[in-house]
């Protein structure tokens, strides 16, 4: 049996100009996704997701067999995509595996739990398999399974989770690992409202293509903003770090993928006295991010009480890792 762990991650800077080419900065938190892969007799391979209590038996072929609840297709398919990548991968012909996977992480929210469960599966069925992959490798089986669900990712999510702590990410890879003298305090709020990635995205396509100048005139403020940060972020100078968090969430306004309710906790975070407020991720719902030292309890309160969800979590450093392998 084998069990590997993912954290989750946020976006601080540059989310959806990264897909054409901008640069972003991406932390991983402490919220952990487990997969346990362990060998079952036979060829099918079974999937359950503790949480969503949904269990699936996908045939050889591909084809889900026995399942339990109408979400079971939608939900675990990508689970056994990872599982047969791997195997393809690794020039296996499909062999009986269980996988579980287990995570507290709320799913499409912005928090990058698909990837996360991409490269702690990848990750734990190569090593059951005895051929663990390395980080490299499990990078790019998560960004190649990530590019036949969306159209065009950037990569984002799945180099964050996979290689962990506080990156800046282009076209495809990491510029840089920042290692702040200090860390910014950072508080999650969910709006609680699920949607998909893709469409957003599709919408920022369809700005970029009917409406270059603009694009490209927001985006190339976005990069300003996202090399500043990182600038501050390395030498610790924090105080900036606030007031572009507030440019960025006027150049995500500008590009369509904000949201009322999002707004509001951003707002409420603001009046709180929050150093800075942003959308993290798609957008559009999902998760926004504040940025607040002493004043974090009174920035928390207002976030709850204006209908939001403070996630508790704190930075990171660890990507996907293997924590336990026996036989
Ligand atoms: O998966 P999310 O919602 O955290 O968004 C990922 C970041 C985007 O820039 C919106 C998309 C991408 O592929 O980079």
């Amino acid at each position: 049996m084998v069990i590997a762990s993912s954290p989750a991650k946020i976006i601080l800077f540059g989310e959806h100009f990264v897909v054409a080419g901008n640069s972003a900065i991406s932390m991983t938190i402490d919220l952990p996704t487990t997969v346990t892969a362990e060998i079952m007799d036979g060829k099918h391979v079974q999937i359950e997701s503790t949480e969503l209590k949904l269990r699936g038996l996908f045939n050889p072929n591909g084809g889900l067999e026995e399942f339990n609840g109408d979400a079971a297709e939608a939900t675990l398919r990508p689970i056994y995509e990872a599982v047969s990548f791997t195997m393809r991968h690794l020039r296996r012909p499909q062999s009986g595996l269980r996988v579980i996977v287990e995570s507290d992480v709320p799913i499409g929210m912005g928090l990058g739990s698909s990837a996360a469960t991409a490269v702690a599966t990848v990750s734990a069925v190569s090593r059951l398999l005895d051929h663990p992959l390395s980080k490299e490798e499990v990078f790019e089986a998560a960004y190649s399974l990530e590019r036949m669900v969306h159209g065009r990712p950037s990569g984002i999510d799945q180099a964050t989770v996979t290689y962990g702590g506080l990156i800046s990410y282009r076209n495809g890879t990491i510029e840089a690992q920042l290692t702040p003298p200090r860390h910014p305090n950072l508080i999650i709020g969910n709006t609680g409202k699920r949607r998909s990635t893709g469409d957003f995205v599709g919408k920022v396509t369809r700005l970029r293509r009917d409406e270059p100048e603009k694009y490209s005139k927001i985006a190339t403020q976005a990069q300003n903003i996202a090399e500043r940060a990182r600038n501050a972020l390395s030498i610790g100078q924090l105080d900036e770090l606030g007031s572009l968090m507030d440019d960025n969430q006027k150049l995500l306004e500008m590009i369509g993928v904000s949201s009322p309710d999002l707004e509001r906790l951003i707002s409420a975070a603001r009046s709180a006295g929050a150093q800075g407020a942003k959308l993290t991720g798609g957008g559009g719902g999902g998760c926004m991010i504040a940025m607040a030292d002493h004043t974090a309890a009174e920035v928390c309160r207002s976030i709850e009480a204006t209908g939001g969800r403070v996630l508790p979590s704190t930075f990171t450093p660890f990507g996907v890792q293997v924590i336990q392998a026996k036989r």
